[in-house]
């Protein structure tokens, strides 16, 4: 399927073009990309490491400027970070010397709230992600899994319109990789917050997504529709041919690619 553009979707890469220099040499970080992901969808990229994923979230989180073509969400042009987009890196970006409750509250700093309101509001929040008991608990006194649920729940407390998600539970054991990823979909079914998620492994992709992209050499391939109820059993026979044609898309990414740096 090849992307287009249409003007009802949230969120919009039309031609984006990201280069970077470094030591006189010049790397093509997004090319002529574009694509649309519609309102309240959890969407998925995939694609080989250096493929521009991480650049094109920092595009639409604000973090950096397109050098051609527009970012958008709803009719607004991304100009910089604001509290509309929320992101959730790999690492869980909080800070040690507050509290579970004290990073949410810190999110929603934005909002003209009471310190008791902020509070209140973080409690809420926490709960959503199961962490009601762990509150007072500061960043080294949590696990790798927790410390994600606090930066998922800050997050969500800015009730933004788009969340942007860079490899999030790429560095969690399976196990709690799996409680997250029951988190992540329970969380979409509850809030229908326009996702864009991205991730190395397909089977992950499957669980969470409405849709997902392959990209190749800063360009999306290839968008793919996984019309199927949660939860879902991604080993199961119904979905082996479309891994399968995942797998074979990213594959011939990563070969085009090397034969590209030849
Ligand atoms: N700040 C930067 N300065 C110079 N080059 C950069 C910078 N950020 C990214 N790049 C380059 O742009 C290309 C795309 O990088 P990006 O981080 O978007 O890839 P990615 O798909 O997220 O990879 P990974 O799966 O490894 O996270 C890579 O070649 C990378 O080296
Ligand atoms: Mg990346």
């Amino acid at each position: 399927m090849t992307p287009t553009v249409s003007t009802s979707t949230t969120v919009c890469l039309e031609n984006v073009t990201k280069q970077y220099w470094q030591n006189g040499r010049c790397t093509t970080a997004l090319a002529d990309c574009t694509l649309d992901i519609r309102a309240g969808e959890f969407f998925s990229l995939l694609g080989p490491s250096g493929t521009g994923k991480t650049t094109l979230l920092n595009l639409l989180a604000g973090f950096e400027r397109p050098d051609s073509g527009q970012v958008r969400v709803g009719s607004r042009e991304v100009r910089g970070a604001g509290p509309d987009r929320a992101v959730v890196f790999q690492a869980p970006t909080l800070y040690p010397w507050l509290t579970a409750a004290g990073n949410v509250a810190e999110g929603l700093r934005h909002l003209r709230l009471s310190h008791s309101e902020r509070k209140e509001r973080a409690l809420h929040h926490l709960a959503e992600v199961g962490l009601e008991h762990a509150a007072t608990r500061h960043p080294h006194q949590m696990s790798g899994g927790m410390a994600q649920r606090v930066g998922i729940a800050r997050a969500l407390a800015m009730q933004p319109d788009v969340l942007v998600m860079d490899e999030p539970f790429a560095a969690l054991d399976a196990y709690v990789r799996r409680e997250m990823q029951e988190l992540a979909v329970r969380l979409q079914q509850e809030r229908k917050v326009t996702t864009l998620f991205v991730t190395h492994s397909i089977e992950e992709a499957l669980v969470l997504s409405d849709r997902l992209a392959t990209m190749a050499a800063g360009r999306v391939t290839e968008i793919f529709e996984v019309d199927a109820a949660h939860p879902r059993d991604v080993t199961a026979a119904e979905f082996i041919a479309l891994r399968r044609t995942i797998a074979d898309r990213i594959e011939s990414g990563v070969r085009a690619e090397r034969e590209q740096v030849r």
